[in-house]
């Protein structure tokens, strides 16, 4: 058997009526639509087919653009459901509805475009969605292996179907990687039925290059801390920033952990928001020694540091158009 041989499987007969154009199917028993109270929800008001949706919305992906060449015409799809599924040999699955006009182009044998979308390509992804919103720009093409790809994607592949499976109402598509691309850039993500965006760790005065925040940082107090001890709890309020010197600190949030060493500011965000609770604990990992930076003491700094005040300004500017 070579490597590209599907397993046995995935070779069941079909049975049942086919779809004139659709893939083969694997299993009669599914091809009528699930009944609804077959699907069971806590809530017995509740449409299950609705929840079933919101529910599959919980898991986040990213977007993709998937197309192919038709008589020389190119044709674009948004698709959410891309997942990769082996590496060797390179393979990925998408599943297209069988009334998208795509669903018909794709066959054994046929080449398409997979472009992961980058965060600013929403009108894009509508546009490819048959929602093109007013001035959506022409969308543009690198054409790879004979297949388009859409231009300022964050990632490129080009793969070939290798065989198809009945899906329900879609259909599933496995391809053989042929090419791979990957760019710099921050993903569109979809969650919730919305486009989401990664957000960054937020940083503001640890964004300053160190000539300007040193002198800010030079009024700070050292202070040292036992393995286990708290710098900040969440939800307290925060009057001060850590630098820390030497040691490792654990930051915890809900659902997430990381450690982080000497050179890393924390609580930067707070001391610029009286009143605002913390946003994570952050305990000492061994032996610490850090030093604490008042919100009068950056005050006073920035008084006398017009160029540091200008830089904390833009740094915050840009983070609010990346999250606008
Ligand atoms: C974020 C997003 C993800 C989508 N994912 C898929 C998908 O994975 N499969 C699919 O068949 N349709 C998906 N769609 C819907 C199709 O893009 C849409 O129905 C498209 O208009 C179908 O193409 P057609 O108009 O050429 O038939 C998605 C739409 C959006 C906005």
């Amino acid at each position: 058997m070579s490597s590209m041989d599907p397993p046995s499987e995935f070779e069941l007969p079909m049975h049942g009526a086919a779809i004139a154009g659709a893939p083969e199917g694997i299993g009669e028993s599914l091809d009528a639509p699930p009944e609804p109270e077959l699907l069971e929800t806590p809530d017995h008001d509740a449409d299950p087919l609705v929840e079933f949706r919101r529910t599959l919305g919980m898991f986040a992906t990213g977007v993709t653009v998937i197309t192919v060449v038709v008589d020389e015409q190119v044709h674009g799809m948004t698709a959410n459901a891309f997942m990769s599924v082996s590496l060797s040999p390179p393979l990925i699955l998408i599943s297209i509805d069988r009334k998208a006009r795509l669903n018909a182009m794709l066959r054994e044998g046929v080449r398409f475009g997979v472009s992961v979308l980058e965060a600013g390509q929403r009108v894009l992804s509508d546009r490819f969605a048959g929602r093109p919103g007013e001035g959506t720009p022409e969308p543009r093409f690198e054409v790879v292996h004979a297949t388009p790809l859409v231009e300022g994607a964050l990632a490129h592949l080009v793969a070939r179907v290798v065989r198809s499976y009945w899906g329900g109402d879609h259909s599933l598509f496995l391809g053989r990687v042929e090419y791979v691309y990957y760019g710099d850039g921050t993903p569109l993500l979809f969650h919730g039925g919305r486009y989401e965006r990664v957000v960054r760790d937020p940083q503001v005065f640890s964004a300053l290059p160190a000539q300007l925040l040193q002198p800010l940082l030079a009024t700070g107090v050292e202070a040292s801390f036992a393995d286990g001890e708290a710098l900040m709890r969440r939800g307290e309020t925060g009057d001060s920033l850590y630098l820390v010197l030497e040691g490792q600190v654990r930051v915890e949030r809900p659902g997430r952990f990381l450690s982080l060493g000497a050179g890393t500011v924390v609580g930067e965000i707070e001391v610029l928001d009286p009143g605002a609770g913390r946003i994570a604990d952050v305990i000492a990992e061994g032996e610490v020694r850090a030093l604490r930076v008042t919100r009068d003491d950056l005050r006073t700094a920035l008084g006398t540091q017009p160029r540091a005040a200008l830089a904390l300004i833009e740094i915050l500017a840009s983070r609010f158009r990346e999250l606008s």
